[in-house]
């Protein structure tokens, strides 16, 4: 893992839309895995900024995102489609139709999720996957116990979950309790993945992801696997870091490094 303890959390939004833009601009039809929740929200305005700027275009681009309430179909205000539209789809050049989000209105839910599987692959597969992390250390809505090895599949969403995402329903609101999401294996397949976390709330859920045992108590631990994870995370979500220092130690001489291999006659 190459952990990146920035100092808050715009630097962190900077940091991870720099990775997405670089992507793009090196392939522009690149497939990008896209997350919901508050933490992206600043990311997706730093890309909007940089669409606007011109310094990236997402016509070629397709997307998929992580996950999606089961029973709120895409015009519901709180479904993650909406969400997307809002946040991003609707302010950069992207083609909606190359544009997917796990359909929460599925008449039959389990064909969906096997259709969604079949789609990401025949799309030649993520070449960058964004992420958060919820308190509990799940991805998408890979809650703990999920297999390690799981695929997009029907989830239940545990108390901790539907109780910080009430804050978006308005009260009496129906919330989802299940939902459709991308499993640990299927994001674990993206040839890269950026997770990102701000504030004190993720610290222990930031400590057992990168310094605990792998395990499906912490479902975000399975990136230790892979080959290409970089976590980008404030001074807040890094306090409970016991290596924190080595981290930055690492980050730092990986600057280095870059700046040398750019520097290097072609
Ligand atoms: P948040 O959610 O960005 O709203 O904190 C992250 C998540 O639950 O994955």
């Amino acid at each position: 893992m190459q952990i990146v303890i920035l100092k808050d959390a715009a630097a962190v939004a900077e940091y991870g839309a720099q990775i997405f833009i670089d992507q793009i601009n090196r392939k522009s039809d690149s497939v990008l895995g896209l997350a919901t929740g508050s933490t992206p929200v600043a990311l997706y305005q730093e890309l909007i900024k940089a669409n606007q700027a011109n310094k990236v275009s997402f016509k070629q681009v397709t997307s998929f995102n992580l996950d999606e309430y089961l029973g709120l179909d895409g015009d519901h205000a709180q479904s993650y489609r909406f969400f997307m539209n809002e946040q991003l789809f609707n302010h950069v050049d992207i083609d909606k139709n190359n544009t997917f989000v796990p359909p929460g209105d599925a008449q039959n839910p389990i064909t969906a999720c096997k259709m969604y599987e079949n789609k990401i692959s025949q799309s030649g597969g993520v070449d960058v996957q964004l992420l958060g992390i919820g308190r509990n250390g799940h991805i998408g809505f890979n809650e703990p116990s999920s297999s390690l090895a799981s695929r997009t599949r029907v989830k239940t969403l545990t108390k901790e979950t539907v109780e910080d995402n009430a804050r978006f329903f308005a009260e009496g609101e129906f919330q989802p309790h299940l939902s459709i999401t991308m499993g640990i294996g299927t994001i674990l397949e993206a040839k890269k993945v950026v997770l990102l976390a701000t504030g004190e709330n993720k610290a222990d859920a930031i400590r057992d992801m990168c310094e605990g045992a792998v395990s499906a108590v912490c479902p975000a631990s399975a990136l230790q696997f892979h080959q290409d994870a970089v976590v980008v995370i404030d001074e807040a979500a890094a306090s409970k870091l016991v290596n924190a220092e080595l981290y930055k130690h690492i980050e730092s001489e990986n600057q280095k490094l870059q700046q040398y291999l750019a520097e290097l006659p072609n």
